[in-house]
């Protein structure tokens, strides 16, 4: 008994979501929500008799609307936790640079990973689990060109990575290729940003990637600053 931990896909977005939390008291955290997956959280939770105590969104997401409105609805006691640098217009608790909350006795620390956007967010869950977001993704990282988007920050966001320890398990907010779930020290060893010799090389790297904007971006951003769909009541 002790971590509650679970890794959902959203098939359409290639989104991860994560619930995390404490087996002990039921309560649970869940993490980059997807608005069309509300009813599969809600199942979750009703069959597992968890509480809901947060809601975090590891970033603005521009590829899905998130959940958080929707959720608030059904739990208006969870509290929403964002970066401090967040620009959404919705009512939450900012969380700093290496700020650690708890979820009965399981710890989340919130690292700033920026680069994909200013406000990326990485969580350290139970000392051991790290979820990236879109920053560090499985043999690669998330894309820098769009958001304020930053090369240099992202370079810099996946060497702060690697300093947590080796055995940490790398848990990324999308993998296009069906991988789950990978660790620093394998990351260390293959993610192909992290074996650039320079940032120049790095940036080279990324600028060549020539991806169309996301297919949701122009819906997703306006949404999500707002909390995602509009609440029903
Ligand atoms: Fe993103």
């Amino acid at each position: 008994m002790g971590l509650i931990f679970r890794q959902l896909t959203d098939k359409v977005s290639n989104t991860y979501t994560y619930i995390f939390g404490d087996s002990n008291t039921n309560e649970i955290a869940i993490v980059d929500s997807v608005h069309e997956n509300t009813d599969e959280y809600l199942s979750l939770i009703k069959k597992n008799n968890w509480q809901l105590k947060y809601l975090i969104e590891t970033h603005l997401h521009a590829d899905h609307i998130t959940a958080v409105n929707q959720l608030k609805n059904h739990f208006v006691n969870s509290v929403v936790l964002l970066s401090a640098k967040s620009e959404v217009q919705y009512k939450h608790q900012k969380v700093t640079e290496r700020e650690t909350l708890h979820i009965g006795n399981i710890s989340m620390q919130f690292i700033e990973t920026p680069g994909h956007t200013p406000d990326c967010i990485s969580i350290l869950v139970d000392s051991n689990r790290l979820l990236t977001g879109d920053c560090m993704f499985i043999g690669s990282c998330g894309r820098t060109d769009f958001q304020s988007g930053n090369n240099k920050d992202m370079y810099e966001s996946l060497k702060k990575i690697i300093t947590l320890p080796n055995d940490v398990l790398i848990y990324p907010g999308h993998d296009y290729k069906s991988r789950f779930v990978s660790t620093v020290q394998e990351e260390k060893i293959t993610n192909k940003q992290l074996l650039h010799k320079s940032l120049n090389e790095f940036e080279n790297d990324l600028n060549s990637w020539n991806l169309p904007p996301p297919k949701k971006i122009k819906e997703s951003v306006p949404a999500n600053l707002l909390g995602g769909l509009m609440p029903i009541s």
